[in-house]
């Protein structure tokens, strides 16, 4: 059996056409258009192809977007500064700080002086203690965009084992909170897991948040399961491939994302909606 492809090409470009169109209706009604701050500091080349996605994206909703890029020496009272004026600043809706941040500022500092409700990377305590509630404005990107990639192909998750191989407060957590909303039944796998294969075998639907390039092969995969990776890893080679053994992996699964193309266009995504959230959650 081969597996169907999930194009989070195509669902993220759905997702931004109907975030655009929602934000015309409210720019017209309230003459508002929505403000995003993206913070880059230093020059770590992943984060910079980023935020130049972000950039382009915003543009293409018609949003503002407002670009810092800061050099790796910046101090933590600095970047501090920077977000207070941020949170004053009524063009500015959403604030994100691109992660991971160089060794000296800490991370927890720079996520806890965003105002959460310009939070559209969902990081602040508050917004996480909301996600886990389930009452939420923000979720996260990446979860997010995966919940949409599964719901474009109706993809049951009630009662269904899900696996979350991960444990990041960014990806692997709030994303077994989400299919846990979807009344999944949920295991969180990581580094310090026993027998990782045997649980994820087990798996109707597996999320690979690792961060190791093809992690997950074939025989971890049970015949016919939704398997969808987050990873972005480079080959020797420098080609971006995923957490999983994609070919393999397709061989068995019977849906599976592939990177690129997969969950990476609906992170993005999904903080064009975040954003234009943030907007109307200004005028509150
Ligand atoms: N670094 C990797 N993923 C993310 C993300 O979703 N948001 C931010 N701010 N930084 C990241």
């Amino acid at each position: 059996m081969s597996a169907k492809i999930i194009s989070g090409k195509e669902v993220s470009a759905q997702v931004k056409e109907r975030v655009k169109a929602e934000a015309d209706i409210f720019t017209a009604k309230t003459g508002i258009v929505p403000g995003l701050a993206v913070i880059i500091v230093g020059e770590d080349p992943a984060s910079q192809i980023y935020v130049r996605n972000k950039h382009k994206s915003c543009a293409e909703m018609g949003f503002k977007s407002f670009q810092y890029a800061l050099p790796e020496t910046t101090s933590e009272s600095e970047l501090l500064e920077l977000i207070d004026k941020l949170n004053n600043d009524k063009d500015v809706h959403g604030i994100l700080v691109q992660m991971p941040l160089p060794k000296g500022i800490n991370e927890n500092a720079v996520i806890n002086a965003i105002n959460p409700k310009k939070d559209v990377d969902a990081f602040h305590p508050e917004n996480v203690g909301h996600i886990m509630i389930g009452d939420y404005s923000f979720l996260p990107g990446t979860p997010a965009g995966v919940m949409e990639l599964l719901a474009s192909e109706n993809i049951d998750i009630s009662g269904k084992k899900c696996v979350v191989i991960g444990r990041s407060n960014i990806v692997g957590k709030p994303m077994a909170m989400l299919l846990l909303h979807k009344h999944g039944t949920v295991t969180i796998c990581h580094s310090r897991t026993k027998d990782l294969p045997s649980i994820t075998r087990e798996a109707d639907i597996l999320v690979a948040a690792i961060g190791k390039l093809g992690f997950v092969t074939a025989d971890m995969v049970k015949e016919g399961a939704v398997v969808i990776d987050v990873g972005i890893n480079r080959t020797p080679e420098g080609k971006v491939r995923g957490d999983v053994d994609y070919e393999a992996v397709a061989g068995k699964a019977g849906y599976i994302t592939p990177v690129p193309g997969g969950v990476g266009p609906m992170t993005i995504a999904m903080l064009m909606q975040n954003t234009l959230t943030a907007a109307k959650l200004s005028i509150e």
